[in-house]
């Protein structure tokens, strides 16, 4: 029997109706399983939780969270009680910087159900890994003669370490998928960094005979998620771009209800936190519909890293079909609730 700690943080708004639905899903997935456990810790860290004790969670946080498997997380912020960036730096920035999670990946498909704004969105299914930790956000550089004459420098850090692992985490991800990498450079317009970029990853890519790989230019690979988005399978990325990249896929895939996110520590010494893509929605918060996808898909996300892929494939698939016959929430063109479309996940996987 393998077991996982889990560290569980719903958060804030709905982040507190989606976790507990995709907790449900999860714990359904070891039921059937049969081989799996898992210890859910929760944590009730939040803008309420700043509101009684000043801070977004205790002094100790991340020496408690540092024991677990994997921290899975919902949606921070509340902005009528706590400003964003004071829940949001004192908590979920704070994991992922401490926590080393120097890899953010978010996978884009195009799923059954869910219409995609492109015209022709050929089933696309490719999924963005984004040099998290360096790249060109960063704190180097300054600003000279205030007004007329005024000079703003920014460097971007690129560091052959920092590089090679999120390409060498690509090519070991395209292995598991259809084994191809794309590298997003930029090395015909910035003149040191992405001719780096570019070097570095063609030293790596010779470790992957197997895997074909391609590059392309940021601005033309941006146009080709609009317009030939299946030509593509993984696609490592720095910082900046991948930020940029990650959020066009959400976008071509319908609905930011239904994107996921993990990221991932790579070192081992920390947890990776899998979260979705979405914030904590005030708008809809206590209605009840909710869109659970990004939460569960997210859930599938945990499995992947823990290496149970095979379990996570079947979540997916089962997702789909749910969406695929109109069990859906109002933000996609149903008249689900959060529950119904969980409930609807769980009762498909005791099927299988
Ligand atoms: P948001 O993602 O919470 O909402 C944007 C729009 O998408 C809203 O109309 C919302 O109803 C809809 N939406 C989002 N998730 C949905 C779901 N699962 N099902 C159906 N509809 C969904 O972004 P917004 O409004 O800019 O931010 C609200 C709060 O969330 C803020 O405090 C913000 O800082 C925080 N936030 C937190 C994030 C995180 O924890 N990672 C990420 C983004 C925002
Ligand atoms: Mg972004």
């Amino acid at each position: 029997m393998k077991k996982f700690e889990i560290a569980v943080i719903p958060g804030d708004g709905i982040g507190k109706e989606v976790v507990p639905a995709a907790l449900d899903v999860l714990q359904t997935v070891a039921d059937v399983h049969g081989g799996i456990q898992f210890d859910w810790t929760e944590f009730p860290w939040n803008c309420d939780y700043y509101l009684e004790h000043g801070k977004m969670m205790p002094d100790n946080g991340l020496e408690i969270l540092q024991g677990f498997d994997g921290i899975f997380l919902g949606a921070i912020g509340n902005p009528q009680l706590v400003p964003d960036h004071v829940s949001l730096w004192g908590l979920l920035i704070k994991i992922r910087r401490e926590f080393e999670q120097v890899i953010n990946i978010r996978p884009a498909k195009c799923m059954k159900g869910i219409r995609s704004p492109l015209v022709n969105p050929n089933d696309f299914d490719l999924i963005v890994v984004r040099e998290n930790s360096e790249g060109e956000y960063s704190e180097i550089g300054g600003r000279i003669h205030r007004g007329e004459d005024e000079i703003a420098v920014q460097n971007a850090i690129f560091t052959r370490k920092g590089v090679e692992r999120a390409m060498r985490y690509a090519f070991e991800l395209a292995k598991k998928r259809r084994g191809h990498v794309t590298s997003a450079t930029k090395s015909n317009g910035i003149f040191h960094s992405m001719p780096f970029w570019d070097e570095v990853f063609n030293d790596v890519k010779k470790d992957y005979r197997e895997i074909e790989s391609a590059a392309f230019h940021i601005d033309a690979l941006a146009a080709f998620f609009v317009t030939r988005p299946q030509i593509f399978d993984v696609i490592v990325a720095s910082n900046l771009f991948g930020d940029i990249l990650t959020d066009l896929g959400g976008a071509i895939m319908g609905s930011i209800g239904i994107a996921p996110a993990a990221n991932i520590n790579l070192n081992g010494k920390y947890p990776s936190m899998f979260e979705p893509v979405h914030g904590s929605a005030p708008d809809i918060y206590g209605k009840g519909i909710a869109n659970p996808i990004g939460q569960i898909w997210t859930a599938k996300m945990m499995l992947d890293h823990f290496g149970e892929d095979e379990l996570g494939k079947k979540m997916l698939e089962v997702l789909e079909e749910v969406t695929a016959d109109g069990i859906k929430t109002p933000d996609i063109g149903g008249n689900a609730s959060t529950r119904e479309v969980a409930n609807e996940v769980c009762r498909r996987l005791k099927a299988l």
